[in-house]
């Protein structure tokens, strides 16, 4: 195949490729840009650009690979919840201001694991660490939030698309900039707005995260799951978070101030009503949260 050398020979390909599939141009560029990889992607929703650095080939085979033992993994030890939590927490540490933190590998030092929010996650870490041997090729930063990816998906969750490229960093982020379960929505307007430079499309989007797993006592001071099906990727949270409190299942402040704030709340609504606004909106927003301070053009 020519090699496409710019985005003018890149958008001439794109409509080659989409007049066969009758498909509108604009609809699928966006994905057909991730694909090339190297290109700067401005998502028509967010006018976010980002411009991925090349891998080789070489690199992507052991993204692949990766990946598909990661999918084993996930699948025999029921970890799911615990790798989108390592993922998460990895990139939440991000600072727009200072450009520090973000999912660059540095969770696997003990400092970063020690901070109080992370309790639990030397478990994932530790996980993880057999597989991570198979590929040193492949940077923390990059295995971590491919682990997160993989979670949504085995679980039933959307595709989120994943570039690699992140590399590790050497500095942990300081301890604190994860949100406060016991805080309001200014609290979380801070931490991912002010912070980490997300909406509050994504706070709402990426609460449903918490369709997976539970809260145990002795990591966090909380107990219990959020939905009935824990290990299944839906928009659970919403419909229950939306029908009260009930015996047995969860909810943080931090879920309920959705439904009390006036601009989280109609979000909440739309997803509990209508499942694949919920999934598309989770995608966006987790791939955005996945590459944080990552491939900005
Ligand atoms: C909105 C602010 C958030 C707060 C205050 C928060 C707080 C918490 C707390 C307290 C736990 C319990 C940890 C434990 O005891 O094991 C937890 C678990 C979890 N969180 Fe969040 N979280 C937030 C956002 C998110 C986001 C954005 C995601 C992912 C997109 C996420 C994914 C998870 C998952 C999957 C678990 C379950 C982990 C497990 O079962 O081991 N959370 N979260």
């Amino acid at each position: 195949m020519k090699r496409v050398k710019g985005v003018k020979d890149l958008l001439q390909l794109c409509k080659l490729m989409l007049k066969p599939m009758n498909l509108p141009f604009d609809e699928k560029v966006f994905s057909i840009l991730i694909h090339f990889n190297t290109h700067p992607v401005t998502s028509r929703k967010e006018k976010m650009t980002k411009c991925y650095p090349p891998v080789t080939e070489e690199y992507q085979k052991a993204v692949e690979k990766a990946k598909r033992k990661l999918r084993g993994l996930i699948a025999e030890k029921n970890c799911a919840p615990l790798m989108l939590r390592l993922a998460w927490h990895s990139a939440g540490t991000f600072d727009v201001k200072s450009q520090t933190g973000g999912p660059f590998g540095t969770m696997k030092q003990p400092a970063e694991l020690a901070h109080a929010a992370n309790n639990g996650l030397d478990i994932a870490v530790r996980l993880l660490e057999p597989i991570k041997e198979q590929f040193p090729i492949l940077s923390y930063a990059d295995f971590y939030q491919l682990a997160g990816v993989v979670a949504v998906e085995i679980t039933g969750g959307p595709e989120v698309p994943f570039h690699p490229g992140r590399e590790d960093k050497p500095n942990p982020p300081p301890e604190g900039r994860l949100p406060d379960a016991t805080k309001g929505s200014d609290h979380l307007r801070q931490v991912f707005g002010v912070q980490m430079g997300l909406s509050d499309k994504d706070i709402v989007a990426l609460s449903g995260g918490h369709t997976l797993g539970r809260c145990h006592k002795e990591r966090s001071g909380f107990e219990g799951p959020w939905t009935t099906n824990p290990l299944i990727f839906d928009n659970s949270y919403f419909t229950e978070l939306l029908s009260g409190e009930k015996e047995g299942l969860l909810q943080l402040p931090t879920d309920k101030v959705l439904l009390s704030d006036p601009a989280f709340r109609p979000l909440v609504d739309i997803y509990a009503s209508d499942e694949d606004t919920f999934f598309a909106d989770y995608a966006e927003a987790h791939l955005k949260l996945s590459e944080l301070g990552f491939a900005d053009a």
